[in-house]
């Protein structure tokens, strides 16, 4: 079948490096053939310059649409014809649509974090206190989607204060009825007696020598605790918080409903939540 045979089947894909473990193949084909879509899915896993090169004449990729991942979520921004509201406040884009020649970026994973911690957190954001650890692009999309939902108050601790301290400036501007803080992670445990909900947006976690980056046990008993890492499942983080009787979440729910957003719109179609979740299980 040729490949420019662009009326027989819709082509997309995912660039980022490593992409060795990537998830998004297996679960959006699977949703392509629950729907029984004629469109296939694939990983490219190129470099920096690669990929530069390559979306320098991105015009000409046969892709009707694609997922961009670490670490190229904030380079892909040069490329784009168009960009999302949430994606230009965020400054990363996770999915890329074809508008006739024209590419439009998105960000999905604000989304797929909110509706992970709705519908499987049971969590509702209005009037809450929050904690997120991290200023990088996922903390950006995370604190983004819980000052669109109304929670009273964001802190931001990083390691890297000054980059907290950015996104509260510059998040304070467009969430004027949110409180922003920012807070360093340097030197010992962040306590707040009224958070009621600590997500890890930082990488620590994705070893099982990491340390985690607070004590569970400083925060009262109704905190939710989310890790978006999904692998592995069970985070050092999330093991202490269960351990002290709080409820968690990982990243396995955003990674899904960030997918579902993706596939909507890349073919006007509900994505199948659970087809998806249970190709991943499966994986
Ligand atoms: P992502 O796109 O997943 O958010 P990122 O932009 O590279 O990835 O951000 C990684 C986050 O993990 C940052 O907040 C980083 O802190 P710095 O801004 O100080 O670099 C945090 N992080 C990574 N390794 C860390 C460590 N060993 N201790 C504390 N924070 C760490």
């Amino acid at each position: 079948m040729p490949l420019s045979n662009r009326q027989e089947f819709q082509l997309f894909g995912i660039f980022g490096f490593p992409l060795a473990h990537t998830l998004s193949p297996v679960m959006q084909e699977a949703a392509f053939r629950d729907l029984h879509l004629k469109a296939f899915y694939l990983p490219f896993e190129i470099d920096r310059r690669e990929f530069r090169d390559l979306m320098r004449s991105s015009k000409n990729l046969l892709l009707d649409g694609f997922n961009v991942t670490v670490p190229y979520k904030e380079d892909i921004l040069g490329f784009l014809d168009e960009l999302s509201a949430p994606a230009k406040a965020i400054g990363a884009v996770n999915t890329v649509v074809r508008k006739g020649n024209k590419w439009a970026g998105f960000n999905t994973d604000e989304l797929g974090f909110i509706t992970s911690l709705e519908k499987e957190g049971k969590f509702r954001s209005r009037g809450k206190e929050v904690l997120i650890l991290g200023a990088g692009g996922s903390a950006r999309a995370v604190a983004y989607g819980l000052a669109g939902c109304g929670v009273k108050k964001i802190v931001l601790a990083n390691r890297t204060i000054a980059k907290a301290r950015e996104i509260a400036a510059e998040y304070q501007k467009l969430f004027p009825r949110v409180e922003f803080y920012a807070a360093s992670l340097q030197g010992g445990n962040i306590t707040n007696p009224g958070i009621d909900l600590v997500v890890n947006a930082t990488s620590v976690g994705l070893r099982p020598s990491d340390p985690t980056l607070v004590s569970p046990k400083m925060f009262h008993k109704k905190t939710l605790f989310v890790d978006l890492i999904y692998n592995p499942r069970q985070t050092e983080f999330l093991r202490l918080a269960k351990k002290t009787g709080h409820r968690t979440l990982n990243g396995l729910g955003m990674l899904v409903y960030q997918g579902a957003e993706a596939f909507r719109l890349w073919t006007g179609r509900k994505a199948p939540i659970k087809v998806m979740k249970e190709a991943l299980t499966k994986q």
